[in-house]
């Protein structure tokens, strides 16, 4: 049984079986026909921390595959009040068809995987966001960019997952973080062994416009993530300079992409201008979580007998 735990867990092929069934699917869904792929399956959605697009798209991804999806807040379930992951698993896990959860540590959904009878999804930990980076690839796909990708920000949960994408399936990612803020070594390690094989090209730096100059893509997130409220005014003052502006988006390609997970913060890591410039491709991305997340739940469906 396979897992989504993290997009280094899956061969190029693999991604991209998943990205032509969702497109596959989305095709479908535009043409108002929705297959029941997961006729009268149950997802269950355990949310460690709010969420909108995540909680929304999977609610709904769900039920236009015939199946239903349950809302589980960790705060109203017995794990609030100590019960242990594990046992958690073992329960939920005889009761439904699959698993999306939301979690503080990422050691957390390694936990509930490691004991759950059903295949289980990341919907966003500290180091990983998967499902975001394939509803950001289906969106590059769709707006026919090149592939050469300028991540400006926080070394987060979304560079780590650019990292993972770019490196399986031989893009080029350009990193600009503050000092202090860079990515995690080990995931960094970790993507450039699988550039080697798949040849892309990953250059990290402090410089944004090194980062950016000729890119196809710049994409950013916020600079205090769920969780780190307590760090925003030193973050804030520490991330002065790493907007992404009109500025910095002259030096990208001509008819550069500008995609953002969402939720934004203009005036921080995006100018408002920028955002409403490229809106379009940037709702067209939210959007893409439903038709992507599809693709990935009926994947894990159909490869449930596969080590
Ligand atoms: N991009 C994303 O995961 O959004 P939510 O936090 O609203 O789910
Ligand atoms: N890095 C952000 C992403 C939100 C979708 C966070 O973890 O809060």
């Amino acid at each position: 049984m396979r897992h989504f735990l993290t997009l280094n867990d899956f061969s190029k092929d693999e991604i991209l079986n998943i990205i032509n069934l969702a497109r596959e699917i989305k095709k479908e869904a535009k043409q108002k026909e929705y297959k029941p792929y997961l006729k009268e399956q149950t997802l269950a959605m355990i949310f460690e921390k709010s969420s909108t697009r995540t909680r929304v798209s999977f609610e709904v991804g769900m039920h236009q595959l015939g199946g239903k999806a349950l809302f589980l807040s960790s705060n109203d379930l017995q794990i609030g009040r100590g019960e242990p992951i594990k046992d958690t698993a073992r329960v939920i896990s005889r009761m439904v068809d699959m698993a999306m959860l939301r979690v503080n540590r990422h050691e957390t959904l390694e936990e509930f995987a490691k004991f759950s009878l059903v295949p289980v999804i990341n919907g966003l930990s500290d180091k990983f966001h998967p499902v975001q980076l394939m509803a950001d690839y289906l969106t590059m796909l769709e707006f026919a960019s090149g592939d050469k990708i300028a991540y400006v920000g926080d070394g987060n949960n979304m560079a780590h997952s650019w990292l993972m994408l770019v490196s399986k399936l031989g893009l080029e990612l350009r990193i600009a973080t503050p000092k202090g803020y860079e990515v995690d070594e080990q995931i960094l390690k970790q993507a450039l062994k699988n550039a080697e094989i798949s040849g892309a090209k990953i250059h990290i730096t402090n410089d944004i416009k090194e980062a950016v100059s000729n890119v196809d893509v710049v994409t950013t997130d916020t600079w205090v993530s769920m969780g780190q409220e307590a760090e925003k005014e030193r973050r804030l003052k520490e991330f002065d300079g790493y907007c992404v502006d009109e500025k910095l988006m002259q030096i990208a390609s001509k008819n550069a992409l500008f995609l953002h997970c969402l939720p934004a913060y203009r005036g921080y890591e995006v100018s408002e201008a920028v955002f409403e410039a490229h809106a379009d491709e940037i709702f067209a991305e939210a959007e893409n979580r439903l038709h992507a997340q599809k693709g990935v739940m009926v994947w894990l469906d159909k490869n449930k007998g596969n080590q």
